[in-house]
């Protein structure tokens, strides 16, 4: 960052979050809060709350949130330093030339230079598609069943058969060579120089979510070869980030995203009233496209061809998606190819029917498995018997288990009892059969401790920015250096330092982390929501609780952390251990405080 802390402040308190938030979100007061429909994923009861004492926002919903400057980089999807810029702007702060760093804002500059070239360009195809030499081009897409509305809709566009003819509007328009080239529209070799890399093709401009043009890709109107081209990955296009047709899908208010396989394939499907199709940009999926389709849905449709190649893509799908914590379905779209054919053929409300039928991951992958498996040869069967028992020791809820067992059981004749046996065997050839017993393996116990632990110090941070009473009477007991996670300790270390010097701002201290997976974690520790108690002896307890299992933790941690022979570590953990007994004997009254 290249800014001074004072002043990067100085602009945070400018903006006040209401009144920069109001302009996105339609917030009404409930309480001391100010809630809204979170614009970061789809919702229709309000769960996305603004903090005016705080000056941060967080969703309870998909856990958004930040400061000021968090929530314009996420809205507009912008880096620091330009979110610094608008806020600034916003609030008549002058930003001084010269903090800003060479590097960093010839970077900000050609992004922006990139975005804007992308947009005439979009409109300029889009305009071409209109004229007479793009009359072929207007009829192959309605011919292809494409009303108007929907070629609107999407911007597509016609770039026309000559192939220097952008670069020479461009260069009519000012536009250096330098940019034209880093843009990824145009071609460059030695003999012909620079060149239009699109021409005689239907234009699909993609989207980020705010709309904005960061690629193309483009189909011949035919048979020819390749079928699409797409721009290159540039400063402001990365295929793994992206969704085509999520900047529309994000607004359709599902709790569900389709994910298909191509733009032909999202367009046809929001014709047919489906709103909340996308598709991944000609590549596998990825894990990044997974956090971002987790910030909009809670379920996942693959829409994916019924080829081997579509059958393959999903298999690599599911588990992706299912890390991210997304539930996964598969539509089946037999007897035709994709989305777009079967829609053509049986329309919208078979469609419908389809996503209603859609067969979840598990059996999916299973049903899958049994077609390498030759049902009437006996040895070949048990093999793929075993294989299911395998796949289900996956599930590590006794109950989902069991729920599988019975339906793969009853899909393939098995008999639950022999299913339940065979799952057994394997269980225990894989490591004992207490795993199954107690499907919380000895892993797993260590992670809920850990789970725990995490949450009683998030739980100590909430309680310590909430109330300045509290601190004055926690610091006796607790210190930074009680929070075990690197990231809480920083944050307790500046509260404390804040509060000694008298100001609490948990705002400013999001300023201090760059990562915006970081300050979103931070805004969640701020609004760690805190256990509901009905009467104030139980809040004490839960304080004092609390505060005791933070400081065994520290005390447990720091021994095993240990030099023994240095003395000074030494003496920390006895006094920790005499706080640990205080603290144990104390009798909390929050009406003292
Ligand atoms: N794709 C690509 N390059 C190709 C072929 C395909 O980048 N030569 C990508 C495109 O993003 C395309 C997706 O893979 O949208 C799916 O390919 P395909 O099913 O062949 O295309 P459709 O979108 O179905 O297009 P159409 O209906 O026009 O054949
Ligand atoms: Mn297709």
């Amino acid at each position: 960052m290249y800014y001074s802390e004072d002043l990067v402040e100085e602009v945070r308190l400018k903006n006040d979050i209401i009144d920069v938030i109001s302009a996105y979100v339609k917030l009404q007061r409930k309480g001391s809060s100010h809630f809204g429909l979170c614009p970061f994923h789809n919702e229709k009861s309000p769960s996305f709350s603004v903090s005016p004492s705080k000056q941060m926002y967080y969703c309870f919903g998909c856990g958004a949130g930040g400061n000021v400057f968090t929530f314009i980089m996420e809205y507009e999807n912008y880096s620091f330093p330009e979110a610094l810029k608008v806020l600034a702007d916003r609030a008549g702060v002058t930003l001084p030339e010269v903090e800003y760093s060479q590097e960093a804002r010839q970077q900000a500059d050609l992004r922006s230079a990139i975005l804007e070239l992308n947009k005439k360009a979009a409109k300029y195809y889009y305009y071409q598609l209109r004229t007479e030499a793009g009359k072929q081009a207007y009829h192959y897409l309605t011919d292809r069943g494409l009303s108007e509305e929907t070629i609107k809709k999407f911007g597509l566009g016609f770039s026309n058969k000559y192939s220097n003819d952008l670069y020479q509007y461009m260069k009519k328009e000012g536009y250096s060579d330098e940019l034209l080239k880093q843009s990824g529209l145009m071609n460059v070799d030695e003999k012909r120089g620079m060149y239009d890399k699109f021409w005689n093709r239907v234009m699909f401009p993609i989207m980020d979510v705010n709309h904005r043009v960061i690629g193309f890709g483009g189909r011949v109107m035919g048979d020819g070869k390749p079928k699409y081209l797409n721009s290159p990955e540039t400063k402001v296009f990365d295929k793994s980030r992206n969704l085509y047709g999520l900047n529309i899908a994000r607004t359709s208010r599902k709790e569900s995203l389709l994910i298909c396989e191509g733009y032909m394939d999202v367009i046809a499907l929001h014709q047919a009233g489906f709103h909340h199709a996308v598709a991944s940009l000609g590549t596998a999926l990825t894990t990044q496209q997974a956090s971002l389709v987790k910030r909009y849905a809670k379920e996942v449709y693959l829409v994916y061809d019924s080829d081997e190649a579509g059958r393959k893509a999903a298999l690599r799908a599911i588990p992706i998606l299912k890390a991210s914590g997304l539930s996964v379905k598969v539509i089946n779209m037999k007897p035709y190819k994709d989305p777009d054919e079967f829609i053509k053929n049986l329309g919208a409300q078979e469609f419908e029917k389809r996503i209603d039928d859609a067969t979840g991951s598990f059996m999916y992958e299973i049903e899958v498995l049994e077609k390498s498996y030759d049902m009437n040869d006996p040895e070949s069967k048990t093999k793929f018997h075993n294989e299911i028992a395998v796949k289900l020791l996956e599930f590590t809820e006794d109950l989902e288990r069991a729920n599988y067992i019975e339906a793969v059981a009853d899909k393939y004749h098995i008999g639950f009892d022999n299913l339940r046996k065979l799952v057994n065997n394997m269980a225990m050839k894989s490591g004992g059969i207490k795993e199954y017993v107690k499907p919380k393996s000895g892993l797993n116990r260590k992670k809920d401790k850990e789970d725990g632990m995490i949450m009683s110090q998030k739980l100590l941070l909430t309680w310590l920015i909430e109330n300045e009473k509290l601190f004055q009477f926690i610091k006796k007991y607790i210190t930074a250096d009680d929070f075990t996670e690197e990231i809480f300790q920083k944050v307790a270390s500046m509260l404390f330092t804040q509060y000694d010097e008298g100001m609490v701002n948990p705002a400013k201290i999001i300023n201090y982390f760059t990562d915006p997976e970081e300050q979103r974690e931070v805004a969640a520790l701020f609004n760690a929501s805190i256990p509901p108690v009905d009467t104030q002896e139980e809040r004490e307890k839960a304080i004092k609780e609390t505060m005791i299992r933070v400081k065994e933790n520290s005390i447990e941690h720091r021994s095993a952390h240990m030099d023994v022979t240095d003395i000074t570590q030494l003496q920390q953990v006895i006094m920790s251990k005499r706080h640990l007994q205080d603290l144990r004997n104390l009798k909390i009254s929050l009406d003292s405080l």
